[in-house]
């Protein structure tokens, strides 16, 4: 049973210090990182590091919180899988109302395991679908394919004609807008890859709109991810609000405005604006160009849901300097957690228990991998901590996990989702014969 002081300190959500006292006495109480109501030491010592650790509740919050936002307009939620595409992590959002923005077969597949009622909210992006994948969409019945070329829909629509099915499209289209992110993972400029330009989008309406094996229902957008201002978002709905407008001129019959994903979260620093706060501020910006237009309007959020809900526990191997460099090395890697090394990216690193005395130092956190890429964090003032220490590595719910590889054959983390006090495991722990399996 634990001690009333221990109840006391549970938590109905997300990731925070609270006092855990082993004994029941006063003295000793050592404030330690949990996960809801979990001691993330004791997920540690029972599943060992690396491992990813999920809140439910937070997950369930931050969609509930989005979902309100935009409580004002009709509108479907298609959190996006690929930030986070764990069956329970989905099964748990479509227990919740909630719809999927999937980018493959292999996506579309995992919504369908989660459950088989979902794909009629189910929107299909990406700009080199196959064909088995878009006969596999048409199949499942989604509500949109977001089609990103004039060669793609010619496919589309062979595809349909093979299955009998009509399939529902909009056109992702690129708005030329900037946004202030890191420029692999903006999307919505003429030099990207990606959607067609909107001047060239209304001829290609045209020719949609005279295929029978094809039904012209919306028009989608998105203009990158981990966009922290809102205003290219309003800026490019509007562009693409007036396109809809001039659609409709034309005779052509507009339900669905897809509006992408792409709000950012605060990795770094304090946080001084609450979720509702931001996710309010982008509504806003989205809903004021379209309000009006009897839209229904859809969201493909993928970070800003699970990005927070989630860190990346990990085991401080050895302390190490070099000349006047301090590195730690720690038994998680560019193979657990890429956005260091790919993006540069900021993760908050947070001893799990927190050190009584507290001095501090600027080390390199670094993982066992032999490139000098193969880093968490570069000058990272931490305090200082002996070997064998436990460290989180915050908000790594969203892009963590499914960006992970084998690389130096190293098998991947267990995943674990929390509630309350309860703690289900979501995926093993990978095997070194896993990783042989599909070898000949
Ligand atoms: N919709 C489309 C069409 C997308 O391409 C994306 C993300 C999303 C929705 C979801 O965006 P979010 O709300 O999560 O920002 N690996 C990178 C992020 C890549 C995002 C790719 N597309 C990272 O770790 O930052």
């Amino acid at each position: 049973m634990p001690s009333i002081q221990e109840r006391q300190v549970v938590r109905p959500h997300g990731f925070a210090y609270l006092s855990k006292r082993h004994d029941g006495r006063k003295s000793g109480a050592k404030l330690v990182l949990y996960g809801e109501g979990v001691p993330l030491t004791n997920l540690a010592g029972k599943y060992g590091t690396p491992l990813y650790a999920y809140s439910s509740a937070m997950i369930r919050e931050r969609f509930q919180t989005f979902d309100q936002a935009f409580a004002d307009v009709p509108h479907t939620i298609c959190y996006s899988v690929k930030a986070n595409s764990n069956l329970s992590i989905l099964r748990m959002l479509a227990k919740l109302g909630c719809g999927f923005d999937v980018v493959s077969g292999g996506e579309l597949e995992r919504v369908l395991k989660a459950d088989r009622k979902a794909s009629r909210k189910v929107v299909f992006s990406g700009v080199g679908k196959t064909r088995p994948e878009m006969i596999s969409a048409l199949k499942g019945g989604i509500l949109l394919f977001n089609v990103e070329s004039e060669a793609e829909l010619s496919a589309l629509s062979a595809c349909a004609a093979r299955v009998r099915k009509k399939a529902p499209i909009a056109f992702r289209v690129n708005p030329d807008v900037a946004a202030n992110t890191h420029p692999y993972i903006s999307t919505g400029l003429h030099k990207h890859k990606f959607g067609v330009p909107i001047r060239e989008a209304r001829a290609l309406y045209s020719k949609a709109a005279g295929d029978k094996n094809l039904s012209v229902r919306g028009v989608s957008v998105h203009i990158g991810s981990q966009i922290t201002d809102v205003s290219p978002f309003g800026e490019a709905i509007s562009r693409v609000a007036d396109f809809i407008s001039q659609l409709r001129n034309d005779g052509h019959q507009i339900d669905y405005i897809d509006a992408g994903g792409g709000l950012g979260i605060p990795y770094e620093g304090p946080q001084a604006e609450s979720f509702a706060d931001r996710v309010g501020s982008y509504a806003n910006a989205i809903i004021k160009p379209i309000r009006g237009l009897g839209l229904h309007l859809l969201l493909e959020p993928g970070r800003s849901i699970i990005g927070p809900a989630g860190v990346l526990l990990t085991t401080l191997l050895y302390r190490k300097r070099n000349e006047s460099k301090q590195f730690l090395v720690v038994d998680a890697a560019m193979n657990d957690l890429v956005r260091p090394a790919l993006y540069g990216a900021h993760h908050e690193i947070l001893p799990v228990v927190k050190p009584e005395m507290i001095s501090m130092e600027t080390a390199d956190v670094v993982g066992p991998i032999c490139e000098s890429g193969d880093f968490l964090a570069r000058d990272r003032q931490l305090p200082v901590l002996p070997e064998g220490s436990l460290l989180a590595v915050l908000d790594t719910g969203a892009y963590g996990y499914v960006l992970s590889s084998n690389y130096n054959t190293r098998p991947r983390p267990a995943e674990i989702l929390v509630t309350g006090k309860s703690v289900k495991v979501i995926r093993r722990r990978e095997k070194v014969s896993d990783l042989m399996r599909a070898e000949l």
